[in-house]
């Protein structure tokens, strides 16, 4: 999935602070600034605006680079009967989402990225999940 990300998109999100490194086997993976755990904002605002936008819209800078448009993510709870889908968005951000399967998703896989962060706290990977998942909670249209 992230092979297919341009190098327009590659250089989008390095100026935003998420950056890409190549490793041997053509696999591509995902490095990212240092951002508090406890911060859902300042975590969407360095890992997921580049794409889903500020506002959660799906519409940030590097949205027009990507063939799959960005999930608009102020919706979450109006599709899913007024409920935010809380145990959904953890999932999603621990494994990626149900597309990756099908080969043609462009949504990175949180979980070993945010993993790599703290590895000697087992904890904070689980923290910035949760924390990312309440922050996107209060950007929910009513
Ligand atoms: C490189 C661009 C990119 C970044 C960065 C990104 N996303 Fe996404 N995201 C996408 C795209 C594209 C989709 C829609 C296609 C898909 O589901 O694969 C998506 C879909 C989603 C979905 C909906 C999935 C579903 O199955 O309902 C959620 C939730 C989500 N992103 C959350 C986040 C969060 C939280 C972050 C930051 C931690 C983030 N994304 C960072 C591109 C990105």
């Amino acid at each position: 999935m992230l092979k297919r990300l341009s190098l327009i998109t590659m250089a989008a999100l390095l100026a935003l602070g998420v950056g890409f490194a190549d490793q041997n086997n053509n696999k591509l993976t995902l490095t990212a600034n240092k951002t508090s755990p406890t911060s859902g904002k300042q975590m969407y605002s360095s890992y997921c605006a580049p794409c889903h936008g500020s506002d959660g819209r799906g519409n940030g800078p590097v949205a027009p680079a990507l063939k799959v448009p960005p999930t608009d993510l102020t919706l979450l709870t109006r599709n899913n009967r007024g409920k935010f889908p809380d145990s959904h968005i953890v999932t999603v951000l621990q494994n990626g989402t149900d597309l990756r399967a099908h080969g043609n998703q462009e949504m990175p896989v949180w979980g070993p990225i945010f993993g790599k962060m703290n590895t000697t706290n087992p904890q904070d990977k689980l923290l910035r999940i949760s924390n990312v998942s309440r922050y996107l909670e209060t950007l929910q249209v009513k």
